[in-house]
């Protein structure tokens, strides 16, 4: 296959030769693939595994690089959905585990390294309190659980679009197309699946960075809103930032009309900033939900809070619960993760590669007259095959979804993984990625806008209207 195959004139063509190069590159996770579909639904383990042309199948990992199940080597900036910053098989999470494994894993009794851990966290996130969960569904689970204990009221401000997990309280609205909006000063609550409709009646849903719409909705609810969830940085709708003064505006009005606010920093905590986009931009929630990095890739979760709200778990108004909470195996890894692995100097490394790769990427778009944008957040970054930057999941929808899944292809058929989803996901960089690694990133996108600047008709039968359109 070359750059200059003359003969395909639309952007169909393109994503009909990369699939079918990706399939050829992977016939052992077709075969395990079909193998998986007679004892796991779907035959994969978690439904969003699952991708297009085939998932793939990933045989072991070292560093910023993956192998999948036919051998193959790939630079890793999928990094398992935002998880993996700390790389695979780090020699200081391998030690620590090892070490731990040894000495017994699960007494559901605490261990010393649940103090050292939060300790950390108080001193990268400044909420003085932790507890620890298994996962970021749970996290803001127990997020919206303290929200409504500690104010004795039931309605949540969420915003539009974001995806916090899949439990009843907050699977609403998340990831739907436009014609499942409804109207914007009154967006329609869609229930996940198998979740009632009385539980998504219990949020309000907001715009991202729009106090206004927020005014307006807790001025309409007085004494009602328990609180607000948000990821104070959208990451599943590519990574929209906050607009200035946004998050300081929420925590005011919030707070005006008596309520509490979480931020959902399952992606951005320990990825963006050492201390998430709290530290980031200096501001003080109620209460931070982590998970993802924090566990350096075994299960984990945690939440922090403010004295007040943490006084909720002391004095048993709420009690937060689980048997795996604080388990020994994730907090020993925790422990080297945010000990040892993640120093200041690692998340300035990672930012200057993600610049060298944005640059280097839309530079390789502009001279093809292709519209591009993006950013970096530290670990994190993307490039955006849209002509202007998207502030809210409105606008994120009007993104092209043909194009970014031909990004997809092209980076895998190119030797770089990146998360399925291209139009929602970013890469997640680890503290082992090369220059290299990055170059071949950036190569790899110079090829697609190479052979996608003839085609002029951008209209996609393969993507019709669905999800995320
Ligand atoms: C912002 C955000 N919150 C919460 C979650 C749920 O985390 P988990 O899959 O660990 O339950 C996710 C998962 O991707 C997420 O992106």
């Amino acid at each position: 296959m070359t750059s200059t195959d003359a003969a395909i004139t639309t952007l169909d063509g393109l994503i009909e030769r990369e699939e079918a190069a990706f399939l050829a590159r992977t016939t052992r996770s077709a075969e395990l693939w079909q193998r998986a579909s007679d004892v796991m639904p779907g035959g994969v383990a978690s439904s969003w595994a699952s991708s297009r042309p085939v998932p793939v199948w990933v045989d072991r990992g070292l560093g910023g690089h993956v192998w999948d199940a036919d051998g193959t080597e790939y630079v890793d900036m999928h990094g398992g959905y935002g998880v993996n910053v700390v790389g695979h098989a780090h020699p200081a999470v391998v030690e620590a585990v090892q070490r731990r494994v040894a000495l017994g894993t699960h007494f559901a009794q605490p261990t010393e390294d649940t103090i050292v851990v939060g300790e950390a966290l108080r001193e990268r996130f400044g909420l003085p309190m932790w507890r620890y969960t298994n996962s970021g569904t749970e996290s803001t689970m127990d997020a919206v659980h303290l929200m409504r204990a500690i104010t004795g009221r039931q309605l949540i401000v969420k915003i539009e679009g974001t995806y916090h997990g899949h439990h009843d309280a907050l699977m609403v609205s998340a990831f739907r197309n436009a014609s499942q909006l409804g109207p914007v000063d009154d967006p329609y609550r869609v229930p996940g699946s198998g979740i009632p409709q009385q539980m998504a009646d219990l949020l309000r849903l907001v715009p991202f960075n729009d106090l206004d719409a927020l005014r307006r909705v807790l001025e309409a609810h007085p004494g009602q809103v328990a609180g607000m969830i948000l990821e104070p940085m959208m990451m599943n709708a590519g990574i929209i930032p906050p607009a200035p003064g946004y998050l300081q505006g929420v925590l005011d009005l919030v707070h005006a009309h008596g309520g509490l606010v979480a931020f959902d920093e399952v992606k951005t905590g320990l990825v963006v900033h050492p201390g998430g986009v709290t530290a980031m931009f200096g501001v003080q929630p109620d209460i931070v939900c982590l998970a993802k990095a924090l566990g350096g890739g075994v299960p984990c979760g945690a939440i922090g809070g403010t004295a007040e709200v943490m006084a909720a778990i002391t004095d048993g108004v709420y009690d937060q619960v689980g048997t795996f909470n604080g388990n020994p195996l994730t907090m020993a890894a925790a422990r080297a993760v945010l000990t040892e692995v993640l120093t200041p100097d690692a998340y300035v490394r990672a930012e200057q590669l993600g610049r060298q790769m944005l640059d280097g990427s839309l530079a390789a778009l502009r001279a093809e007259g292709q519209p591009a944008y993006g950013s970096v957040y530290g670990f994190k970054g993307s490039v955006v095959f849209h002509p202007t930057p998207c502030t809210n999941y409105r606008e994120f929808l009007g993104i092209d979804l043909a194009i970014s899944h031909c990004h997809f292809l092209y980076q895998h058929n190119g030797g770089v993984f990146l998360p399925p989803w291209g139009k929602s996901e970013s890469w997640t960089l680890c503290v082992s990625h090369s220059d290299a690694d990055g170059e071949r990133y950036v190569s790899n996108v110079a090829r697609l806008a190479h052979d996608v600047a003839p085609i002029r008709d951008r209209s996609s039968r393969i993507f019709g209207e669905g999800q995320y359109n």
